[in-house]
């Protein structure tokens, strides 16, 4: 069972290896890492450095090769592939570095998307929810459009309003502000830590914005692979 005040996450040995052209490549080493319910952490580190990797695995997206990852009590190496995914549907939202918004969905809807795929609301509302969202992060007027047809920064903005609308008590998010210009990035920033203390969302971000990383509980470092203490 999951206390209150036992991690949301904790990591221990988690490494991460694959098969190129060259032979095996270490992409992380051994990690250990334990994250506190209703804290805040930036993961910073040099490109390809091995933060976008850490993230999905840390959110069940991906499987390791070693180690282990306790996601809200629950050892994500002894779920399948549904648990995983019923798990994160409930739990987790997360922002991707590449966005992955449904190109055939409009703003709206996919905002409105993982409300439908949780249940337990009626259509009306889940567009209200979402609408609400879509106004919060500066984008009310362009929820019929198609993400192709908007800019990079509001693609980004669409992906972070799909990931806070469930209210999920964990927020992964690559480089959520990456996209974005100061004014529209403070506030992105000011959303990320109101859901931070108005719902006790715990929020993992990796992050280059100094400001972001500023505000955050604690910066983690990762150097080739490995966290630096
Ligand atoms: N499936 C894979 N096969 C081979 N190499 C991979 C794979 N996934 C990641 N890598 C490599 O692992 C390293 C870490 O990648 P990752 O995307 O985690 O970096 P990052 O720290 O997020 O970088 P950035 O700041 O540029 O986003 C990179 O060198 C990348 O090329
Ligand atoms: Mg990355």
């Amino acid at each position: 069972m999951q206390n209150k005040t036992d991690p949301v996450i904790e990591v221990r040995g988690l490494s991460k290896r694959v098969k190129d052209a060259t032979g095996d490549l270490t992409i992380l080493d051994h990690i250990d890492l334990s994250i506190e319910p209703g804290s805040s952490v930036a993961i910073v580190g040099a490109s390809g450095s091995g933060k976008s990797t850490l993230l999905g695995l840390l959110a069940g997206l991906d499987s390791a090769s070693a180690g282990s990852v306790r996601l809200l009590g629950r050892e994500l190496s002894e779920l399948d592939e549904d648990g995983r995914a019923a798990l994160r549907s409930g739990s987790v939202g997360f922002v991707f570095q590449s966005f992955q918004l449904m190109p055939h969905l409009t703003a709206l809807e996919n905002v409105t998307l993982p409300l439908e795929l949780q249940g337990g609301i009626s259509t009306r509302d889940a567009a209200t929810r979402a609408r609400s969202l879509l106004d919060q992060v500066g984008l009310g007027k362009r929820t019929a459009h198609y993400p192709k047809l908007l800019s990079g920064g509001e693609q980004q903005r669409v992906a972070l309003a799909r990931a806070f609308v469930t209210h999920p008590a964990i927020l992964f998010a690559d480089e959520p502000t990456g996209s974005l210009d100061a004014a529209t990035g403070h506030a992105v920033i000011d959303l990320m830590f109101e859901m931070n203390r108005a719902n006790g969302a715990t929020l993992v971000l990796v992050t280059h914005d100094i400001e972001l990383a500023r505000r955050c509980d604690r910066t983690v470092t990762i150097e080739a692979g490995r966290l630096v203490v």
